[in-house]
């Protein structure tokens, strides 16, 4: 799908295959505002006697002909006042893929889509829509469907026309990314194994602006002495990979700020010895969305050219069982000195980010993120909707918010008190790796995480086990599979600071 940028409407002769405008509901009577459309469009609208029982209600939607053959579809979005961002995002989504198989072209009247106060993020949202609702993985079906739609015009007023492409070329960075989180997600732990997972990172990284990167394997582990994350690793048929990349701003002063992103890269999460129950386990090839998201807004965070220095590290393995995997009942030492008991294998993610954010605190950077589908707890308290964010910092807790509230993903802090760390201690090693009780679990698993980071350091934990994947009440994220949610927020985050 290619997007175009146009400045008039210069085929009004010859005419369009479709072009998409908005109706908005009116708010006194039961009829439409219209007052933006072209008068040929008013004209043959208002012929229709079956018009007048559109009311450009949110999702409605009206097809008429103009006389050179245009069909119009008008979008209903509800009434002027009431549409948001994310209802351009959504609504944008239904008609793509109402069209996607049925129109090769289509021309936006992009310029009355617009809210007025934000010309530029009502674009990128209508883009976005398009993009996200149209991904499909298909690498492994042996006959693929081909999506008819390839040109989408927006057709802009000539004053909002330097806004529109810098709208476009940033959205097509953010969706790219977004959608590549999804592939990352949804391939197989047959075929995406730690080792290939870290090979695939490296090279894409390559396409990136300033990026360096290193990979870290079993030797180079053993010599940071990462006891917790070589403890997950033991029962694998692969190396581990702690994937360190680094990008670095055009211009560094002493002022530019240095964040650090973890993610969580299981590529798949058996439990260990621990095993999980066939049902749980299925899907279990998900458990490396953390780092596939950090990944990824890192990679847009390029792309984009953001001012700040980011470093991003990608903790990689599975989580699986062989007579030399973790037994439960064993106690490791992690990377900076602290005896952990484990206690359940199947608490293995804090294991592997607990060495890697000591890791990272060793950089000394300003602040620390952390991604991971860490709990099953985190589906009980947020659900698949929301995603679990706990940290040492207030400050950085409003920045992340804030960034989830501009892109209109769901983000809500839990805490961590002093009796979930406590919870955390063990009789007979420092930590344990799991609570008494499974309650509070998400809050619990922070608090164990909060070991392993320099309290100097601004650091948060998002916990995405709940919105890794099945958004099915999102259209523009596929109801069954990774969603690539968050992968916006950290970008914004990145790329606003
Ligand atoms: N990867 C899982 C968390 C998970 C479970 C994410 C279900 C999404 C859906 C994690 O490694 C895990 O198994 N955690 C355990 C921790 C427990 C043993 C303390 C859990 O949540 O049950
Ligand atoms: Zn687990
Ligand atoms: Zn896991």
């Amino acid at each position: 799908m290619k997007f175009i940028i146009s400045t008039s409407n210069k085929n009004e002769k010859q005419g369009h295959e479709l072009v998409i405008v908005p109706a908005f509901k009116s708010k006194s009577k039961k009829a439409i505002n219209i007052s933006d459309w072209d008068p040929s469009f008013k004209t043959a609208f208002n012929k229709i006697k079956a018009s007048k029982f559109f009311e450009g209600a949110k999702g409605q939607i009206f097809n008429f002909q103009l006389e050179n053959g245009t069909t119009v579809l008008a979008l209903g979005l509800g009434e002027r006042s009431s549409v948001s961002l994310e209802i351009l995002r959504c609504e944008a989504a239904n008609v793509c893929k109402k069209i996607l198989n049925q129109h090769s072209e289509v021309v936006l009247k992009i310029s009355q889509f617009a809210l007025k106060e934000d010309f530029e993020r009502s674009v990128s949202s209508v883009i976005q829509g398009f993009l996200l609702s149209s991904y499909k993985f298909e690498k492994h079906l042996s006959s693929k469907s081909e999506q008819k739609l390839k040109k989408v015009v927006l057709e802009v007023d000539s004053k909002d026309s330097k806004a529109a492409k810098k709208a476009l070329q940033e959205s097509l960075i953010i969706c790219e990314s977004v959608n590549f989180c999804r592939d990352l997600v949804n391939e197989p732990p047959n075929i995406l194994n730690s080792e290939t997972y870290a090979k695939l990172v490296e090279k894409d990284s390559k396409k990136l602006n300033r990026v360096k990167v290193k990979v870290l394997g079993r030797q180079q582990l053993k010599k940071e002495k990462m006891g917790m994350f070589l403890s997950v690793n033991a029962g694998s048929a692969y190396e581990p990979r702690l994937v360190h990349l680094t990008y670095t701003p055009k211009k560094v002063t002493k002022k530019t700020k240095h964040i650090v992103l973890v993610g969580k890269g299981l590529t798949f999460d058996t439990g260990g010895y621990s095993l999980k129950p066939s049902g749980s386990m299925m899907n279990m090839k998900f458990d490396m969305a953390g780092s596939s998201t950090v990944y990824s807004a890192f990679r847009a965070a390029s792309l984009l050219n953001t001012d700040v220095k980011v470093t991003c590290l990608l903790g990689i393995t599975d989580n699986a069982v062989n007579e030399k995997a973790t037994m439960p009942d064993s106690i490791v030492t992690a990377r900076n000195g602290k005896t952990v008991e484990i206690l359940n294998t199947d608490a293995e993610g804090r294991l592997v980010l607990g060495d890697v954010l000591s890791y990272a605190s060793d950089l000394k950077p300003d602040t620390i993120i952390d991604a991971a589908t860490l709990t099953g707890a985190c589906l009980v308290s947020l659900g698949h909707e929301m995603c679990g964010l706990m940290t040492n910092s207030d400050k950085l807790a409003n920045s992340l918010l804030e960034s989830a509230k501009e892109v209109d993903e769901y983000m809500w802090q839990l805490p961590i008190i002093d009796p979930f760390r406590k919870d955390m201690k063990s009789n007979i090693a420092d930590l344990k790796n799991m609570g008494g009780s499974r309650f509070g679990g998400t809050s619990k698993a922070a608090a164990f995480l909060e070991n392993f980071v320099d309290p100097k350091i601004a650091w948060a934990h998002l916990d995405i086990a709940g919105i890794g994947d099945s958004q099915s009440h999102l259209p523009y994220c596929p109801s069954k599979g990774a969603s690539g949610s968050i992968v916006r927020t950290l970008t914004h985050y990145l790329t606003n600071i």
